[in-house]
């Protein structure tokens, strides 16, 4: 398991698989979208946030990692294909990116809300999103919108290491596990990602630039995108998120939230 208060099972696996608990009734539902350049703290953010909200973290890239550890997730031909693009940084294909959200369209509708991390990557995946949620009469809350210096989120990936099991992300200088190497939330023994060496890292970059940058303006045309600046501790960015949350909630003007404007 990870950090988070639920196992994600329907995410991961799709098809007709269910959560064995559904997430708790929240005292307030987000449905959220996480943006963000490749190894900026989404997934860090996220874990921090469903302790919090109890909202299930629903991350693509963890869809098709999971595919590759059997018993987690049916590799089907157009898994077993994404886990190329993704192992050369590539974004994998809108179409089959779409499948699988469609075919997992019962964990948009849970009555815990969600958080999505790497979904929508391309202007044509949220307008397709846009039309699924509109089919399922759901808006989203508010797009949260990680920035930091490329090079400082070159150094967090270098620094990555993820639990095959649970999925639990860690980082050897800021943020080590209790024991060097090992997950503090299963005990599985720490990896790093395939996609975290060099070369796929520079693949990454630019196709954020190209194809996932976009999305802000999209997202800011429809009066929806936050802003939050990701420099600082895992802690830090925590706080700034929660301010955002709370202006999402109070329908105060969306402004980009950085350490001055907390007062840090
Ligand atoms: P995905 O799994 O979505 O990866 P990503 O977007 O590249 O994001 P990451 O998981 O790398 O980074 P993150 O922002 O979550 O950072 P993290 O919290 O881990 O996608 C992987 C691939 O799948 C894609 O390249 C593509 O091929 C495919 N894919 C997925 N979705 C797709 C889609 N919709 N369409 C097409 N293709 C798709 O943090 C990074 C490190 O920094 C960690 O070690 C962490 O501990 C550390 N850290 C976090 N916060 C801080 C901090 N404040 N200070 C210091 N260190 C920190």
């Amino acid at each position: 398991m990870t950090a988070s208060s639920s196992s994600r099972v329907a995410w991961l696996s799709g098809g007709d698989t269910q959560c064995p608990v559904l997430p708790p009734l929240p005292s307030r539902l987000f449905r959220l979208v996480l943006l963000g350049a490749p190894g900026v703290g989404k997934g860090t953010q996220a874990e921090l946030l469903c302790e919090r909200l109890g909202t299930c973290h629903l991350s693509t890239g963890d869809i098709f990692r999971a595919a590759k550890n059997p018993g987690q997730a049916k590799c089907s031909p157009a898994l077993d294909a994404a886990l190329g693009y993704m192992k050369r940084g590539e974004l994998v294909p809108d179409q089959t990116v779409l499948d699988l959200v469609r075919e997992r369209t019962g964990c948009i509708r849970c009555r815990g809300g969600f958080l999505l991390d790497g979904f929508p990557r391309t202007v044509a995946q949220a307008e397709s999103f846009a039309r699924i949620l509109d089919q399922e009469h759901l808006q989203l809350d508010g797009v949260l919108n990680y920035d930091l210096a490329i090079d400082k989120v070159v150094a967090r990936l270098g620094g990555r290491r993820t639990c095959p099991g649970c999925k639990a992300v860690f980082h050897v200088t800021s943020r080590p596990p209790r024991q060097e190497g090992i997950c503090d939330h299963c005990g599985k023994s720490l990896l790093q990602r395939e996609d975290d060496r060099p070369e796929a890292v520079r693949v990454r970059m630019e196709v954020y630039e190209k194809s996932t940058r976009p999305l802000t303006e999209f997202y800011r045309k429809r009066g929806l995108l936050v802003t939050i600046e990701a420099e600082g501790t895992p802690e830090e960015i925590y706080q700034r998120t929660l301010t955002a949350l709370g202006s999402i909630g109070s329908g105060k003007s969306r402004k980009r939230l950085s350490s001055s404007a907390i007062g840090r």
